[in-house]
């Protein structure tokens, strides 16, 4: 017997921000499972902005090359296993790249994790129970040294760990300010997630208005996107301010920028911490845990991008670089 399935190459590395142009959708064989395999079906993908970084050879993990299945992680559902860590029926999150079924073995199958069926909608284990709310969790709750009362500043402040952050820092009673792009964001991130105040980083002055909402400068900075917001903030940091590295999405596609100025870190005494989601795995329970009790109790909201169908994906991936996902960006087949 063999499987046929739609999958999604990467054509060419892409040049600056992804075309759709740069992917392709082909149909795929595979064998039956093996020993030790196990068959999945695939009900949800994950965008994740470090794709690009790994298309352009950048990433900690091992490159996206022309000719590759675009990599990637999704919630599945077992049809068959011949594994012994698996059972047909159960949902995990596993590394099935951009495929519509997929063959797990090895690492795959060792590193997938289960999802609970009380995740409501199980999606949320590509969001905010997932990678990205466990990068919010650790990099506030592990890194920032935050204390009530603090000023903490979040760029990409509407998607999965920009939010996430944030409304963690307003529970541990941080003030807190947003940076994202537009006013439909701003508003997202002011109405539903609740920050003090949010800033539109693609209107107006960005320095002027980060001096306006946080007047005694910023205690915690969480930086998900480098280059000049990165750089605009470390200009407004108090003294002793801690800033925590998560993401360059706006140096992902081209050469790195040269900012920001170290200067800026001796002049606050700043702290700055490199955050990489990966070191924390085996905390992933104890951020569900918390994450989800606040879900739970109606303080913490989320939202969903999901586009529909595999061949959405490249565009949904290509909306994603430019800003225009309205949350956890995710491709429901
Ligand atoms: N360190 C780690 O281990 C780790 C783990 C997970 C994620 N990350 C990083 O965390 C960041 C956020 O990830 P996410 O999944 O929550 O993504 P996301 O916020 O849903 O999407 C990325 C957002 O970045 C903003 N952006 C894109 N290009 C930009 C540019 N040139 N300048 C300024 N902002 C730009 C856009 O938001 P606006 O329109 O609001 O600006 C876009 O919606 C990414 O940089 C990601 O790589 C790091």
């Amino acid at each position: 017997m063999t499987l046929t399935l739609q999958q999604i190459q990467l054509v060419r590395t892409p040049e600056g921000l992804p075309l759709e142009s740069d992917f392709a959708l082909h149909t795929a064989t595979l064998p039956a499972p093996a020993d030790g395999q196990v068959h999945v079906r695939v009900l949800a993908l994950s965008l994740d902005p470090y794709l690009r970084s790994a298309m352009a050879g950048r990433h900690l993990s091992a490159p996206i090359l022309p000719g590759d299945v675009v990599r990637g992680e999704g919630l599945v559902e077992v049809i068959t296993s011949r594994h012994p860590r698996m059972q047909a029926g159960e949902r995990w999150v596993a590394a099935c790249g951009w495929r519509s079924e997929a063959l797990l073995d090895g690492d795959a199958v060792a590193q997938a994790r289960p999802v609970a069926r009380e995740i409501d909608p199980p999606t949320l284990a590509l969001g905010v129970l997932g990678m990205p709310g466990l990068t919010a969790w650790a990099g506030f709750k592990l890194l920032a040294d935050a204390k009530p009362g603090d000023t903490l500043v979040v760029s990409a402040a509407s998607g999965p760990v920009g939010a996430t952050v944030g409304q963690l820092a307003r529970l541990a009673g941080c003030r807190v300010v947003g940076i994202a792009g537009g006013p439909e964001k701003c508003a997202w991130v002011m109405n539903e997630a609740k920050f003090d105040a949010c800033i539109d980083h693609r209107a107006g002055d960005l320095r002027a208005a980060l001096k306006q909402h946080c007047p005694k400068g910023i205690d915690i900075y969480f930086d998900n996107v480098g280059g000049d917001v990165l750089q605009a903030a470390c200009e407004q940091l108090a003294l002793g301010a801690r800033i925590v590295l998560c993401g360059l999405i706006a140096q992902y596609g081209g050469a790195a920028p040269a900012g920001p100025n170290p200067g800026l870190f001796i002049r606050a005494r700043a702290t700055v911490r490199g955050l990489v989601v990966y070191d924390h795995w085996a905390r992933l329970a104890e951020a569900q845990a918390e994450i989800g009790a606040h879900l739970r109790a109606g303080r913490l909201a989320v939202r969903e991008d999901a586009s529909r169908g595999l061949a959405s994906a490249p565009a949904a991936f290509g909306r994603l670089m430019r800003g225009l996902n309205q949350g956890k960006a995710l491709v429901v087949l």
